[in-house]
């Protein structure tokens, strides 16, 4: 989604916020601009719809000196990706302008108010609407800018990140947010103020995560923070433990095949410090002191949206099994529209990668409400969702850049699988020889992806060349496999743009048995375990009506092998664990069909990293 960076410092304005631009294009965007001022007192705005390297081509023989400057790159939200739509936006006056993320959603009326005041609009945005009340708010009032924007801020509804600049004060920038995020990172009298800290960290490791409601105030290189009841605070800053490698694609061509093949070390960074095979012990730190209510727990609603939502639905199936707690699982969009039962021995688990997805951090404000412990398993430390759960387990796969998760969601497969094992060891549902199986098997995931990484790319790719051209695809799987249907399936549909469709394998006699033919594609997730026999049946069902069955197959499987030459073989685990593993072709699968189709797989067309917005 859209990306704010804005400067203040002696450096080149121009350098630091087209590179920072490039450095925040992973979130999904189509338009990007920069706001500057000038030796002549103007605020001069330079924006273009498509990509950064558009503005970047365009600003090439344009020499830029201003003490601070914004930039921004848009998702679409009110208005098509245009010049005109594209930020930053000026006033009407031209006095100031503004860099936004979010949504204003009473715009509309603010827009027919502001036009009855004799304001006139260039784009079809929320955001201009905005910069133009706080224009009418500073010029009616006659105050201090800052003022002026905490007073219009008590006129939107929606949420936002912003940075303003003032054409009468060169040398300062006001910045602050609600339920969106801002982060400022500091380098002696030198500030940057971003939507996250990929385009700081090349600059500084000193951050401060602002809060909802605090405004920034940075002028001639001094910060002040005030809260919501303008009282001026401390500061909190951190230090960032992000390496400058971590947001590079090293050799690899995209950050999407970079982070699948990070998958045995990010794995590796989830369990350390957790598992520990010597001790034969498994702690989860975060959520040490709410184990009592956890075992308590009457049942647990786990909510979460996209990706998060299938690693969700694999954690219920072996919480279930294995803890006896009855779990649901809940897209959060519907969850916080519906008016859901939540009673105060529910635990509520929110799974995000961003912590920034606006859906579930409404759901889990919903749950807060009925007193409900809410739990979290996010990737990013300092993160929204980080900050309002009461406890939770970090995930620790690094930063995720590709659009389409890979490593942050068997990330989030292995920290709910040692949920589950904690919890049922500390209910006592689980044998301890069986416990401590399953302990051992934990340990040896990521050695066991590393050596599929090794071997299974190219009949990957064989596969992807001989279906590229298909239309759709069918994904099958039962039981722990079908929520991998469905993940390998958004995979697909994410970056590939081929219609898919993951199902449960028993479901397609019910439906979708009447699309196959000789030129669909059916993916079938069929390794050993108790569901195998049903699985092998359905492949024969499928090879009956000349399907062209693609088949994930334990190793050493000879039966499927004799049905269909299309085979991926990968290790043999638990069946819980299991989907850890099979994830890890279909998301190749995805890659290479991309790549055959020529198609971005980093920046797939009209998708978001993180949602920050309904
Ligand atoms: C977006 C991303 C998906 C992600 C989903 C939920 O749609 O493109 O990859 O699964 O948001 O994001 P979260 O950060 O909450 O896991």
């Amino acid at each position: 989604m859209c990306g704010i960076l804005a400067y203040s410092g002696k450096k080149s304005i121009k350098k630091i916020l087209l590179s920072g631009l490039e450095k925040l294009s992973y979130r999904g965007y189509d338009s990007a601009g920069i706001g500057v001022l000038t030796q002549e007192k103007t605020i001069k705005i330079y924006k273009y719809a498509g990509h950064v390297q558009n503005l970047t081509k365009n600003l090439e023989k344009i020499t830029i000196e201003s003490p601070v400057g914004i930039g921004h790159t848009r998702w679409a939200t009110h208005g098509e990706a245009n010049d005109i739509n594209a930020h930053p936006h000026l006033s009407h006056s031209g006095h100031l302008a503004i860099a936004h993320n979010g949504i204003v959603e009473n715009y509309n009326t603010l827009k027919k108010k502001l036009i009855s005041k004799g304001y006139t609009f260039q784009s079809n945005t929320d955001t201009e609407v905005l910069i133009n009340l706080i224009d009418y708010i500073q010029n009616y009032q006659q105050c201090a800018l800052k003022e002026a924007l905490r007073f219009a801020l008590k006129h939107v509804v929606g949420a936002y990140a912003l940075v303003l600049l003032d054409k009468n004060n060169p040398h300062q920038l006001i910045a602050t947010k609600k339920g969106s995020p801002l982060v400022i990172g500091i380098q002696g009298k030198e500030y940057f103020i971003a939507s996250d800290v990929t385009p700081i960290i090349a600059h500084t490791n000193e951050v401060i995560f602002l809060k909802d409601d605090e405004i920034a105030y940075i002028n001639h290189g001094k910060l002040q923070i005030t809260n919501a009841k303008a009282v001026e605070k401390t500061p909190f800053i951190e230090k960032l433990d992000i390496h400058l490698e971590a947001i590079d694609k090293g050799h690899f061509p995209h950050f999407m095949l970079k982070e699948i093949f990070e998958q045995p070390q990010s794995l590796q960074n989830c369990i350390l410090g957790r598992l520990n095979m010597l001790q034969k012990k498994l702690t989860l730190g975060g959520i040490q002191d709410h184990l009592p209510s956890l075992k308590e727990a009457n049942r647990i609603i786990i909510i979460a949206c996209g990706t998060s939502y299938y690693a969700g639905l694999v954690g219920a199936y072996f919480l279930e099994d294995i803890c006896r707690i009855p779990v649901v699982v809940e897209y959060a969009s519907e969850f916080r529209y519906r008016n859901p039962i939540i009673k105060s021995n529910d635990v509520i688990l929110a799974i995000s990668q961003s912590g920034e997805t606006a859906d579930t951090l409404a759901a889990i404000q919903l749950a807060k409400k009925h007193h409900a412990i809410i739990l979290g398993i996010c990737n990013v430390v300092g993160s929204s969702l980080a900050r309002t759960t009461h406890a939770g387990i970090f995930t620790h796969a690094g930063p995720e850049i590709g659009v389409a998760s890979t490593k942050a969601f068997t990330a989030q497969l292995m920290s709910l699988a040692m949920l589950a094992l904690k919890l049922a060891h500390e209910k006592k549902t689980i044998a301890e020889n069986v416990f401590q199986h399953y302990l051992l098997e934990l340990y040896k995931i990521p050695t066991k992806i590393d050596l599929l990484l090794q071997n299974i790319s190219p009949a990957i790719q064989l596969l992807a060349q001989k279906f590229k051209n298909s239309r759709h695809f069918i994904y099958l799987g039962r039981g722990y496999h079908f929520p991998i249907a469905m993940e390998g399936a958004l995979k697909l549909k994410e970056i590939a743009y081929i219609h898919a469709e993951g199902y449960p394998a028993a479901e397609m006699k019910h439906g979708p048995i009447a699309l196959i033919d000789q030129d669909m594609p059916v993916v079938c997730i069929a390794t050993k375990d108790h569901c195998y026999d049903k699985i092998v049946a359905n492949i024969e069902e499928i090879k009956a009506r000349k399907g062209q069955i693609i088949a994930i197959v334990t190793e050493k499987d000879t039966h499927i092998t004799s049905l269909t030459k299309d085979i991926i073989s990968v290790p043999d685990t638990p069946a819980a664990l299991m989907p850890m593993i099979t994830i890890v072709p279909l998301q190749l699968l995805a890659y290479y069909t991309a790549i055959a189709r020529n198609c971005n797989v980093d920046q797939p067309r009209n998708l978001a990293k993180s949602v920050t917005v309904e």
